[in-house]
């Protein structure tokens, strides 16, 4: 008896998922059919929101151009460059990272560009651009501790900090297994966490961890190798089904790889950012 009745719950339970599987599709379709002409839509409006988290220089960043604090970066030229060929203004909202994805699903920004990995995961809700930029996994450490933490298994022990709701959270997870993540929203509160000494290293990506260790004396990237995936790449975050807007993206960002163009931007921005940083 107890058997039939667990097979009964387990076979409710089950109803119950595949209902709810349904009703996340109907909702997914819906979306897509709204979005389905998402380029017509930013055309009319004349406008492309794009939603990034200013704190991961030289991609995105804040800086002060001429006596006003801006938020500037390679992937902000990118999509300024990308706006200009559409005939449309890009208007950047600034958030936490970890409420970038969220913002795109709720329509509160047309694209998601922050140095976003298209991981099999993230495809699973969202269309992506073709890659932009390949990263590796780098660590942070303070300059005095480089001798000390210069191994994957020196840092046993250690507590380790990533930004919430990035993939370094799962590269410390995963590859630094015996080490204790300390997750934060921003990544100059991670950077000064590890100069005070309240952690003792930082996940952070190469152009990412090289900018900050430009910008600050007493840290460094630390000799400790990281394993990197085809997963890492960063590219424009889509909501699901914008086809049109997709190619045109991707289209873009060919041009720009074969140009130059998107070389120069980091080039550019990574100066920017030390210049910012000694002011
Ligand atoms: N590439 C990593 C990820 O997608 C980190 C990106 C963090 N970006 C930022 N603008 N803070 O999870």
């Amino acid at each position: 008896m107890k058997k039939i009745l667990n097979t009964l719950i387990v076979g409710v339970a089950l109803i119950t998922l595949a209902a709810c599987g349904g009703t996340n599709e109907t909702a997914t379709s819906g979306t897509a059919s709204k979005t389905g002409n998402q380029l017509e839509a930013i055309k009319e409006k004349g406008e492309i929101v794009v939603g990034t988290s200013a704190d991961f220089a030289p991609f995105e960043f804040h800086a002060m151009i001429d006596g006003k604090d801006t938020v500037v970066g390679a992937d902000i030229d990118m999509m300024n460059e990308i706006g200009k060929e559409l005939g449309v203004n890009v208007k950047v909202t600034d958030m936490d990272f970890d409420a970038i994805l969220a913002a795109l699903e709720q329509g509160q920004v047309d694209v998601a560009v922050a140095g976003i990995s298209a991981t099999e995961e993230r495809k699973q809700s969202f269309d992506f651009s073709e890659n932009y930029f390949v990263p590796e996994q780098k660590i942070l450490v303070k300059k005095d501790s480089v001798a000390e933490l210069n191994s994957v298994d020196s840092l046993d022990g250690k507590k380790v900090g990533a930004q919430k709701g990035s993939i370094q959270e799962t590269v410390v997870k995963d590859q630094l297994t015996d080490s204790q993540l300390v997750s934060l929203p921003k990544v100059p509160n991670l950077i000064v966490e590890l100069q005070q000494g309240s952690i003792d290293a930082l996940v952070l990506e190469s152009a990412v961890a090289d900018s900050y260790a430009a910008q600050n004396d007493d840290i460094v990237v630390a000799d400790v190798e990281l394993e990197s995936s085809d997963d890492d790449a960063y590219a424009i975050v889509l909501p699901k089904g914008s086809t049109e807007l997709q190619e045109v993206l991707n289209e873009q960002i060919k041009a720009m790889q074969e140009n130059g163009q998107l070389d120069e931007f980091l080039q550019k921005n990574t100066d920017l950012a030390n210049e910012n940083a000694s002011k």
